[in-house]
């Protein structure tokens, strides 16, 4: 029984450092990391320091010749860490070969499907390639990126692979899987206003706004979601 809950304490652990690991690299504040997966600070600190090993493990793996679905598996990663740190140091064109994208001139984007290792199965997922190539053109690596619905994710899983960092938000809470994307309902006040999710000195280089097509897919969002909304207040 005791190594039954010695072992369950350690994949808890790991799960948590792994989420630290990742909002961590995505430029999330420290306090916010903390109150997200509810930690203090001190604690956040003790966690942190144990990245460098966290990594180590990881790279040491990729350099043996595992491939990074190997070792994401391996790990119990996403994809998308494992790109991160196989890609460090590398410039954009450079992961995008190794991503196996290829870049595309800038008026001729079209892909045939969704690239299934960024992001989630989700109503209007974005192809992660159409993130790719819009960071490529309009932003350089560790800019920081802004998504204000982010849904299911493929904002920051590429941020990830192209060393950018971002702040998502969503008015979809799913804690134990994004916790890199913070709950927040954008909603316009009486005197038409939006109300901000985080003060921050800092502004984003880029925001990728993604939002309901209307109310093409509202049945499979929240009912508070902007789709529900008559056109009029949809657009404001
Ligand atoms: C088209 S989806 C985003 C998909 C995302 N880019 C992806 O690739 O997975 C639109 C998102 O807007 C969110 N949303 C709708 N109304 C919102 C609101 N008022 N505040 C915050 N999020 C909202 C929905 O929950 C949904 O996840």
């Amino acid at each position: 029984m005791d190594s039954y809950i010695s072992d369950l304490r350690a994949v808890t652990q790991m799960g948590l450092d792994i989420n630290i690991f990742r909002m961590n690299r995505l430029g999330i504040p420290q306090d916010r990391i903390a109150n997200r997966l509810g930690l203090i600070r001190t604690s956040l600190h003790h966690h942190l320091s144990k990245m460098p090993v966290l990594a180590n493990s990881t790279n040491t793996d990729l350099s043996r010749g595992f491939t990074v679905s190997q070792v994401a598996e391996k790990h119990n990663w996403t994809e998308p860490m494992v790109w991160s740190l196989a890609l460090e140091d590398k410039e954009d064109i450079v992961r995008f070969k190794k991503l196996g994208w290829g870049l595309r001139t800038w008026d001729q984007w079209g892909w045939n499907d969704c690239d299934k290792r960024f992001g989630d199965d989700w109503p209007g997922r974005i192809p992660a390639q159409l993130i790719a190539h819009i960071l490529f053109y309009f932003s350089k690596q560790n800019d920081l990126i802004l998504d204000p619905m982010a849904g299911g994710g493929v904002t920051p899983d590429t941020c990830l692979a192209l060393n950018r960092r971002c702040w998502t938000f969503d008015m979809s809470d799913r804690p134990e899987t994004r916790p890199e994307i913070e709950p927040y309902t954008w909603t316009l006040s009486s005197s038409q206003e939006l109300s901000w999710p985080v003060s921050s000195k800092g502004k984003a280089d880029l925001i990728i706004f993604d939002p309901p097509y209307f109310d093409k897919k509202a049945g499979d969002y929240d009912k508070n979601s902007i789709s529900g909304l008559p056109k009029k207040e949809y657009l404001e």
